[in-house]
């Protein structure tokens, strides 16, 4: 008896989505290598931490695909891409991607919708505003490079930059981070 209820479309999809959530998180895993490379310390703590947000993305369609009986095909990541070439360009990634990102979200609510797949839907509006917060994020950091000089962004601005997203609130934790008690 076939208990999968997604459709093999809405199947496909899902899973191509949940490749793209990994692949963000291999982008701005290779983005906080780079800062911290650079001595940006404050960026590749932020960027890291997004960088686990992103996989926490990756599982919430892995569980989805297998809670709807689907069948979950895990392939090879796609790269990340070359390298930022300064912190303006960094934060110009990070937007570019996230909104490449809602767009794939978009399609997918709309195949969702065409076919009547209400659970699909549903479960697509966490996206939907998850997508708000993300493109809110990227915008935010390319206000605070825009302040700081943009592309001509001096030393001393870039350090203030810096420290600033080093405080900044934490959504996911860090790997060292985790204790036995929590892992
Ligand atoms: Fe999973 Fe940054 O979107």
């Amino acid at each position: 008896m076939d208990t999968n209820r997604l459709s093999a479309t809405l199947e496909k999809a899902l899973n191509a989505q949940m490749t793209n959530e990994a692949h963000n998180a291999q982008i701005y895993l290779a983005y906080a290598s780079w800062a911290s490379e650079k001595g940006y310390d404050g960026i590749a703590n932020f960027l890291f931490r997004h960088a686990n947000e992103e996989r926490t993305h990756m599982m919430k369609f892995l569980e989805y695909i297998l809670k709807r009986g689907g069948k979950v095909t895990v392939t090879a990541i796609p790269g990340p891409g070359d390298n930022p070439k300064s912190v303006n360009d960094c934060f110009e990634k990070v937007y570019t991607s996230e909104v490449e990102n809602t767009r794939r979200i978009y399609a997918l609510v709309d195949a969702s919708m065409a076919e009547k797949d209400w659970a699909t839907y549903n479960f697509m509006q966490w996206f939907v505003n998850e997508q708000i917060e993300e493109e809110t994020l990227a915008m935010d950091l390319l206000s605070k490079i825009k302040v700081a000089g943009g592309a001509d962004a001096k030393d001393t601005a870039l350090y203030a930059l810096d420290a600033d997203l080093g405080k900044k609130p934490d959504d996911a934790q860090l790997a060292q981070d985790a204790t036995v008690e929590n892992p």
